[in-house]
């Protein structure tokens, strides 16, 4: 199954990925891990994203494009997957259908007040891309599932998260009416506990 995830930030992509991946066995493509990951390891292209990611704004298009497109020619695609934060904008989306078949967009719909509050709490881990609550770890500053300590993402500071929001309304949100329009579209209400809201997602791929 190829499985986009859209949503605001916040609204718990990755999260959910993160558990769609290991049931249906289809690797998760996060745009925003693999730039965090080549913003890390300072590579050439995380040198020239670094200030487009800390302050909130979107990486080119030509560049995004790019290297999704080579991602998704591995051979661990060829089943499947899912896009997590990827396609972003309606030139992305159509770049996308040039050179895949997407089955499903599956758009998690939370409201802005509970996206304030999940980011404010959010840990990530740079070691394996784990995301997590404070509000569900035992130690805040360790991963549970690998032991590598936990960080706050640089881009979940308020004023960040303020612009994120901004960028997703003007330039991600028209994805919503692209893939209605194509009949792909399947709306999931996103609030509620992470257990709740994956057997939402379930319910409707199986439908
Ligand atoms: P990216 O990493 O994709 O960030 P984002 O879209 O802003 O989304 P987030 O990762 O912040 O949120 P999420 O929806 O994954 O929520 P999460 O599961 O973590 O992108 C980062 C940056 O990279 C962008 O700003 C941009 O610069 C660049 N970029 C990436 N893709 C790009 C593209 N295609 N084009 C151009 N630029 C691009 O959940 C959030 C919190 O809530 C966590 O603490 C989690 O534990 C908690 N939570 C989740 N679900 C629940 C639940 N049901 N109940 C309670 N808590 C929950
Ligand atoms: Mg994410």
């Amino acid at each position: 199954m190829k499985i986009i995830l859209l949503g605001a930030p916040g609204s718990g992509k990755g999260t959910m990925a993160q558990k769609l991946t290991s049931e249906l066995k289809i690797p998760q493509i996060s745009t925003g891990d693999i730039f965090r990951k080549n913003l890390k390891e300072e590579t050439p292209l995380g040198l020239q994203i670094k200030d487009i990611l800390n302050s909130g704004g979107l990486v080119p298009d030509e560049i995004t494009i790019e290297i999704v497109k080579n991602r998704l020619a591995e051979s661990d695609c060829a089943n499947g997957y899912i896009l997590d934060g990827f396609p972003r904008s309606i030139a992305q989306a159509k770049a996308l259908d040039t050179f895949q078949n997407i089955d499903c967009a599956v758009n998690l719909d939370v409201d802005n007040a509970t996206i304030v509050s999940r980011l404010s709490g959010r840990r990530f881990c740079p070691e394996c891309s784990g995301t997590f609550h404070v509000s569900t770890l035992s130690d805040p500053s360790v991963c549970p599932v690998c032991g590598g300590k936990l960080i706050v993402r640089k881009d979940d500071s308020e004023e960040t998260v303020l612009e994120r929001l901004r960028v997703y309304e003007t330039t991600t949100l028209p994805l919503i009416e692209y893939y209605k329009a194509r009949g792909k579209l399947l709306t999931v209400n996103g609030t509620g506990g992470v257990e709740v809201v994956y057997r939402r997602i379930l319910d409707v791929l199986h439908k």
